[in-house]
């Protein structure tokens, strides 16, 4: 299989950056990760690209050309795919545009509940029956776009914030590369 490279780009502890790189390992899987990209110096999930020999590129959200920069090294690695793994930032709508390609994001919700920060606070004070994650592709607004998939389980009532997100991060594992896989099964 002729495999499409992919870029992950990270704020913090990079489990779902983890996972990609791990299953990308499986021939059958249809990406390859060539690029890790951070605009935290302190994100962990760095460690997982340097023990792996991906390059990485460390961003400066707050300078003013930053996305050019970007753009430029996306096209240096001749990336088809960008995943969005617990990365913080929003992308412009001329990023996007002038990316041209995929990007996909992982959000701890049954998108479209519960957009932004503190999903698990958020899930809880709603009293909700169900939660989950989503995967879906990225449009110039937080949290929103076509969903690609969802994996959802029930609260239990002993359930805290804490038990959610590590509910929640268990079946991420199993949205995102299941994600990848359809969306390049379609094309
Ligand atoms: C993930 O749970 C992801 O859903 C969330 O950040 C976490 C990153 O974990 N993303 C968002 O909240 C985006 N709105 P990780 O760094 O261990 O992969």
């Amino acid at each position: 299989m002729v495999k499409k490279n992919a870029c992950i780009f990270i704020s913090g502890k990079g489990s779902n950056l983890k996972n990609l790189i791990g299953r990308s390992r499986d021939y059958n899987f249809p990406i390859s990760v060539k690029l890790v990209v951070s605009d935290k110096r302190k994100a962990l999930g760095i460690l997982y690209a340097k023990k792996n020999s991906i390059p990485f590129l460390l961003i400066n959200t707050k300078s003013r050309n930053y996305e050019n920069k970007l753009l430029e090294y996306l096209k240096k690695y001749k990336i088809s795919l960008i995943c969005l793994a617990g990365y913080m930032k929003i992308l412009s709508k001329k990023f996007l545009r002038d990316y041209g390609k995929k990007v996909i994001n992982i959000h701890p919700s049954l998108l479209p509940k519960f957009k932004g920060l503190n999903t698990f606070y958020k899930v809880l004070k709603n009293k909700e029956k169900k939660t989950g994650c989503t995967v879906h592709y990225v449009d110039e607004k937080l949290d929103n776009g076509k969903i690609i998939s969802q994996r959802s389980f029930y609260i239990d009532s002993t359930d805290n914030e804490e038990i959610l997100k590590n509910k929640t991060q268990k079946l991420e594992y199993l949205a995102f590369p299941e994600s990848i896989i359809k969306i390049f099964r379609k094309n």
